[in-house]
């Protein structure tokens, strides 16, 4: 057991009403340290190549062969997914490159327009046996290489009507978290009457939360106290993410964190060893705050400690 399929990955968490996290990477630092910290409390993990993290490795299609390599050395479940796909052309060719699972985020798009074009992607995913992870609602912030700083919560009637019209396999729902949890004026507090209202719509349907970092304040103290001018951004709190998994949400994106705790780590080492100069030694600090943000988000978050499941028992 390790690589398993981003349908599988979905029902399972729908059928255990749990949530999956889903965690982006980028490079070996960051790759061992979700497939590490995951296999340590033995919970299913969703790992993700943004578009951003497509053009940072260069060669997507090898990254992804090493990173399923990789993957096979640890017991539990690893789906891969490729994150914000813009477009349908860029979400067909993570389905050509062999993710299970593609993101396109149509939400920027009008209501009709979004259907018209995630239907495409679903229509495509068909001959590669793809999940689609679809968007509707404005989730306001910078992810990677999108920005939208407009925010509205998901209609729940409107995605009734989306899911039944595109077929999409899940679908991230705006409920007020924001992503990069930047300082986007236009900011929703987490709902949870939203979330219940699309849950009471979509009963058995796997829905989605992006930006569901939470961008603690003492996070952000400890790397400005090590030299960072990072600024205090405000996002949803760990317990209502922590809550979801009971209300549909089978897979919540979470990555600022762990990229604070990534340089928190690298600040620290050369702060402390000054006389240093080998990469090795500052990226294994990064990566072992990452690794430990990654342990706290499955403790404490999506509370999926000793979830991995073993193909011998399905
Ligand atoms: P954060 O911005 O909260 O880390 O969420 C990441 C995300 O939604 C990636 O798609």
């Amino acid at each position: 057991m390790s690589v398993v399929t981003m349908k599988k990955m979905l029902s399972s968490a729908l059928k255990g009403k749990y949530l999956v996290p889903a965690f982006n990477v980028f490079n070996t630092e960051t790759l061992i340290a979700v497939l590490e910290g995951a296999s340590e409390l033995h919970s299913p993990v969703i790992v993700q190549l943004s578009m951003g993290g497509r053009q940072y490795v260069r060669n997507p299609i090898k990254f992804l062969a090493y990173m399923k390599s990789m993957a096979m050395d640890y017991d539990i479940p690893v789906a891969f997914n490729h994150d914000h796909c813009p477009t349908p052309s860029a979400a067909i060719e993570a389905m050509k490159m062999g993710f299970s699972g593609v993101m396109f985020d149509g939400s920027p798009l009008s209501f009709n327009e979004n259907i018209k074009e995630t239907e495409r992607v679903v229509k495509a995913a068909g001959d590669y046996d793809v999940a689609v992870e679809a968007e509707l609602g404005r989730i306001p912030g910078f992810e990677d290489l999108v920005f939208s700083g407009h925010a509205e919560y998901t209609d729940p009637e409107a995605a009734l009507k989306f899911v039944l019209e595109t077929n999409c396999t899940s679908l991230a729902i705006s409920a007020g978290t924001s992503h990069g949890g930047v300082m986007a004026e236009d900011y929703l507090p987490f709902s949870f009457e939203v979330l219940k209202s699309i849950h009471e719509k979509l009963p058995s349907f796997p829905l989605v939360l992006h930006g569901a970092a939470s961008l603690p304040p003492d996070l952000i103290d400890r790397v400005n106290k090590l030299g960072g001018t990072v600024p205090y951004m405000r996002n949803c709190a760990e317990s209502d993410i922590a809550k979801c998994g009971e209300l549909g949400i089978c897979k919540a994106n979470m990555d600022v964190d762990n990229f604070l705790c990534f340089t928190e780590g690298v600040r620290r080492n050369l702060l402390e060893h000054s006389d240093l100069y080998d990469p090795r030694k500052y990226l294994e600090d990064g990566e072992k705050g990452f690794k430990q943000e990654v342990m706290h988000k499955i403790a404490n978050v999506s509370h999926t400690v000793s979830k991995a499941w073993s193909e011998k028992g399905k």
